[in-house]
């Protein structure tokens, strides 16, 4: 275990967990590793990314360059994701190297691209929108009549952060999109969405289960902005979406964490999307759950028994700071922030850029809607636009 180019100890007996991946979710990881003795390795593109900062072991290198990532593999127990921008094919090479992946690649394409999700998600007999995947405007027009204008349109692949997403008015839009999408846009109907919802669930690579509270994503632009723990929707719904979360986790065998998003609709629930890696409408799990997301993903990998999954208080709120209009650091106000009483600030180490995710604020406090005021105020003093 461990590699000569390590910065650990040579001699140790610590499992040692690659990622694929070195932004805020790999430095999250990294806290959570060094309690547990892991020695964290992720890969890099730069010197500089959270992770690395974060003092994980690091190997620099693309994801897509089958040799970095052999080398990120290389002495590791197992290799695990902070994203899904990597290209499938890449994963199936790797797992016939005999590279330990976990989640395997066969589970992670679910996350990795929309269009076969829906389909593999619809076949198994799980709620999802209406959809179809369209190379030509007839068939967009096609869509439309049944489902009327405006359409929501995505690219199967690729996308984060509402980036990828996008409306379709008519058909003259229709025609502009498809012509930069040569392979095609996974269309479905503009949603009536009541609420958006989150259920996160664990699973080791034994088998073994656990479901987080499920929770209320909020968000806007396309882009999760705050996090409402547990979901203020009746008891009968959140069941119902934890299941489901269960069963694609153990259908699929996914291994360590998995979020699933989830549309509350007129129509029922639908299945919107799932990450299979620590998720944003997990981060409020640091401090308001037993066991957080970043924890349960090394032990879920590694094999290692899961941890309980209760909230740490009644109701638990987080909201991403999000770089403002004029480009202001929230480093410089975090004084301010801690000001606020109750507030957990969590900073990313990126550079402030407009729209761009810096951080998050969590507060566990007795309901929603005080923890909640409070976590938006802590957010603002960050400079992080509403
Ligand atoms: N069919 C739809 N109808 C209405 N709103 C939608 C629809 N599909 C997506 N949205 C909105 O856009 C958001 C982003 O969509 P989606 O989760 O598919 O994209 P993403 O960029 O992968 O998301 P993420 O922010 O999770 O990375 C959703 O959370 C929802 O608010
Ligand atoms: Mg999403």
């Amino acid at each position: 275990m461990g590699s000569a180019a390590s910065q650990h100890r040579p001699d140790t007996a610590a499992a040692v967990v690659a990622m694929v991946g070195a932004g805020q979710l790999a430095q999250m990881t990294q806290q959570a590793a060094i309690a547990l003795g892991v020695q964290l390795r992720v890969l890099a593109q730069l010197p500089d990314e959270p992770a690395v900062l974060a003092g994980a072991d690091h190997r620099l290198g693309s994801p897509d360059d089958l040799q970095a990532l052999l080398a990120l593999a290389d002495g590791a127990d197992v290799v695990t994701f902070d994203h899904e921008q990597i290209d499938p094919g890449l994963l199936v090479e790797l797992e016939r190297a005999g590279v330990n992946l976990q989640p395997a690649p066969a589970a992670k394409l679910l996350a990795q691209d929309k269009l076969h999700a829906r389909r593999e998600l619809e076949r198994m007999g799980f709620p999802v929108p209406p959809f179809t995947h369209a190379h030509s405007v007839e068939q967009v027009q096609a869509f439309a009549q049944q489902h009327g204008w405006p359409l929501v349109a995505k690219t199967p692949r690729g996308g984060y952060d509402g980036r990828g997403v996008f409306e379709l008015a008519d058909p003259e839009q229709a025609a502009a999109e498809l012509a930069t999408h040569p392979d095609g846009l996974l269309l479905e109907p503009l949603l009536e969405i009541r609420r958006e919802l989150a259920a996160m669930v664990a699973r080791s690579t034994t088998g073994e289960q656990v479901a987080y509270p499920v929770v209320e994503s909020v968000q806007r632009d396309a882009m999760c902005r705050e996090i409402l723990a547990p979901a203020p929707i009746d008891a009968e719904l959140a069941q119902q979406a934890a299941q489901m979360a269960l069963q694609i986790a153990q259908r699929a065998g996914i291994t360590g964490v998995v979020a699933l998003e989830l549309f509350d609709t007129p129509a029922g629930l639908l299945v919107n999307e799932l990450a299979l890696r620590p998720h944003n409408s997990g981060h409020y799990t640091i401090e308001g759950c037993v066991t957080s997301q970043f924890e349960q993903h090394l032990r879920g990998v590694l094999g290692w028994p899961l941890g309980a999954t209760e909230l740490t208080a009644p109701a638990v709120v987080m909201v991403n700071v999000v770089g403002a209009a004029d480009g202001s650091d929230p480093l410089r106000r975090i004084p301010q922030a801690l000001a606020v009483a109750g507030a957990h600030v969590h900073l990313y180490a990126k550079t402030a850029r407009p729209g761009r995710k810096l951080g998050h604020v969590t507060v566990c406090g007795a309901d929603l809607q005080g923890a909640r005021a409070t976590a938006l105020r802590a957010a603002r003093e960050l400079g992080s636009e509403p």
